[in-house]
């Protein structure tokens, strides 16, 4: 709902639980009033009468209580807005007018010719907000920054800052801290969305999993970005983020030209971090996923199992296999196409190698359809290897320097998507390609940063970061609008580019390289922070696990283990005695019992993975699915009992594991016992309402 005050000068938006306010002095300054739980209108306007502190030559009054902060005037704060034109640099705007429509708000302000707009909306109780710039005067404006959104907290003592941080086979890891005076920044200044931070920030100050204050900050981009946490020097706070990491320049907007940011959204929380939490989910999976309602299919992936050594022959036997444990979509990874039988050659020419499918990917589509499968491949189209068709044919195309070494990482160079000639060639090979075969399922990585990301010949080539990032997005779209049953996932590296932009394209991520079952619990208790398990793709690869230390787990903390998103299996089946692959199948088929809880329901933390017993819970209606890990078990340390979440205490519950009744209020307040003995031990434990 969005109310706007008689004085047509004060907005409040308010959510289910959650409100938000802003007023316009008649200073024109607009200021924060109010975010946190439900508020009246006439709340709001008690806040818009109460006076801005006074002004002196050392501080701002409007600093820690704007909106938007632009650069220029009395105001020190970092500035979210930040253009300049021949004549000179910063913002001096004034109001022009406002416009409610299907519960946007949107507030136009204009200095000279830049007209700029801010947009707030509120959808469940997260408030979307993002910017619009557009050139109404004939001279060109830069924009050396423009942030989605700046965010006002309200006065309190001891701020602590919850960060996402990582990097490539340890991603979404969770850090608590205080915050202290000064700023403290998050971003990337690789291109894409990073291993190193996922763009989400949360602050309380004594805030639990279940109980107190939080708010959260998310942005939806997929390229450098930066989001930077600011304590001010009257201890206020405030969050500002946008696109691009410094402030040497994002595009430039010629006459007429416009340019909307990515939205920032935020949200308040009475119900902890775990309230937090689920909040995000069910405001991604209602609005930012596309086909949320629909669950995922289990699926296999062949990287681990094969690497670069694909053969037709080798896919079909391990087709054979997954199908016959109950696989859902069958996934060919790297190496079907051109020349890539390493990761020295091949990317760029996306056509099947003749060697590999003789009779290109039709058979084997068709062969796995005939299994009762859906068919998905690999593809990393924002690269090149030096040795490929497409690179010999266009060496223009990649992102380089005049006279600079082109950057080789993993052998391969990044394509200049901001260019159309290479947006048309993309646009072409795999509109193509999806077509030439019944491809369901496209796993989309993007296997390194920019390095060398110049444009020789373009007056603005700075443009490219942002300009790849919206060709990507543009590519995606168009994509999925041909080819509407074609479902994505985005993979980088693992959890290289994971925000709420790509997931409005994606119907799944791939959460990272690490598929060791304990160490993808932190990862995944990191992860589930900001996003929903209906995303969260997780596979069960073969023992040792062949990538990270060669950690020995039993086939059943594997499966628990994945099982907490989107399951898939990764191992090599052909190596799978029958008994194991017996075992795989009663797992997937008790997978599919639980998916909807898993993929739909609330999702609780019950313990954080910390060595010992750690546990979700998920609520879907009347079921419950618990998933419980111990890590490794003690003399003297039994574990402990799980309390449940999110149970009607008047009611029953039936356990389907062991046919026991348990009382909700002896669930929620008692806890149950798992049963779990030994290390890397694991357990479903499913219960109904009766
Ligand atoms: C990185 C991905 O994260 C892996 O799953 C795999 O697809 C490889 N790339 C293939 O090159």
């Amino acid at each position: 709902m969005l109310q706007t005050a008689d004085d047509g000068r004060t907005w409040l938006l308010t959510g289910p639980t959650s409100g938000y306010a802003v007023h316009l002095t008649e200073h024109g300054e607009l200021r924060h009033l109010h975010w946190g739980p439900r508020i009246e209108l006439a709340d709001a306007e008690a806040l818009a009468a109460r006076p801005l502190p006074d002004s002196w030559p050392f501080e701002s009054a409007l600093d820690g209580h704007e909106e938007y902060p632009v650069e220029g005037g009395p105001r020190f704060v970092r500035p979210a807005l930040s253009v300049r034109t021949a004549e000179r640099r910063g913002t001096e705007w004034a109001f022009e007018t406002y416009e409610t429509k299907g519960g946007e708000l949107r507030l136009r302000f204009r200095d000279s010719g830049l007209g700029i707009t801010l947009h707030h909306r509120m959808r469940g109780d997260v408030v979307e907000r993002w910017v619009t710039l557009d050139n109404r005067g004939p001279d060109a404006v830069e924009v050396l920054r423009a942030d989605s959104a700046t965010w006002t907290l309200p006065d309190r003592e001891g701020w602590r800052l919850s960060q996402l941080h990582g990097r490539w086979a340890a991603e979404s890891r969770l850090v608590r801290t205080g915050l202290t005076y000064g700023e403290k920044v998050l971003g990337s200044r690789r291109g894409h969305t990073g291993h190193q931070h996922l763009p989400w920030v949360a602050l309380d100050t004594d805030a639990g999993e279940e109980h107190g204050e939080v708010y959260g900050c998310a942005l939806g981009w997929s390229g450098s970005w930066r989001i930077a946490v600011a304590q001010l020097p009257d201890a206020r706070v405030q969050i500002t983020g946008g696109a691009g990491y410094d402030d040497s320049g994002l595009l430039r907007l010629r006459a007429g030209e416009s340019y909307t940011t990515p939205v920032f959204a935020g949200l308040w929380s009475g119900g902890g971090h775990g309230g937090a939490s689920r909040t995000w989910h069910a405001y991604q999976r209602t609005y930012v996923v596309p086909d949320a309602d629909r669950d995922r299919p289990v699926l296999y992936n062949s990287w681990e199992a094969t690497g670069f050594d694909i053969s037709e022959e080798r896919q079909r036997a391990l087709a054979r296999r997954a199908a016959a444990i109950g696989v859902e979509l069958f996934v060919v990874d790297d190496g079907w196409f051109g020349a890539r039988t390493s990761d020295r050659a091949g990317l760029g020419d996306w056509r099947p190698n003749p060697d590999r499918f003789p009779g290109g990917l039709k058979p084997l589509a068709d062969h796995v359809h005939g299994l009762g499968m859906e068919f998905g491949i690999w593809v990393e189209p924002e690269m090149v290897n030096p040795d490929s068709d497409l690179y010999r044919a266009h060496p223009d195309w990649v992102q380089h320097q005049p006279g600079r070494r082109r950057t080789e990482f993993r052998h391969q160079l990044v394509l200049n998507l901001a260019r159309e000639d290479v947006q048309e060639y993309l646009w072409e090979q795999l509109d193509g390609l999806l077509s030439s075969a019944p491809i369901d399922y496209v796993k989309w990585d993007f296997n390194r940063c920019f390095t060398d990301a110049g444009w020789p010949g373009e007056p603005y080539p700075q443009r490219l970061w942002a300009d790849h990032v919206r060709a990507l997005y543009a590519l995606l779209d168009r994509l999925r609008t041909a080819h509407p049953r074609v479902a994505f996932e985005s993979c980088s590296g693992g959890g290289g580019r994971i925000d709420l932009g790509i997931l409005s394209r994606t119907d799944q991520v791939w959460t990272s390289d690490n598929t060791d079952p304990l160490d993808r619990l932190a990862i995944q208790h990191g992860f589930s922070h900001i996003h929903p398990a209906r995303v969260m793709a997780a596979w069960v690869t073969d023992s040792p696990n062949t990538m990270l230390g060669g950690r020995v787990s039993s086939l059943r903390f594997r499966f628990v283990s994945a099982m907490a998103g989107v399951l898939g299996v990764g191992g090599d089946l052909t190596r799978w005695t029958e008994e194991e692959l017996a075992e795989a199948r009663d797992w997937i088929a008790l997978y599919k019992e639980i998916r909807p809880v898993v993929q739909r329901g609330g999702l609780y933390r019950l313990r954080p993975p910390r060595g010992g017993l750690s546990a979700v819970q998920y609520v879907l209606g009347d079921e419950t699915v618990v998933l419980a890990w111990l890590q490794a078990q003690h003399h003297g340390e039994p574990p402990p009992a799980l309390r449940l979440r999110g149970l009607d205490p008047a009611s029953s519950y039936a356990c389907r594991e062991t046919g026991e009744v348990h009382r909700g209020a002896v669930l929620l307040h008692h806890g149950m016992h798992t049963g779990l003995r030994g290390d890397l031990d694991a357990a479903v434990v499913r219960l109904c309402r009766i």
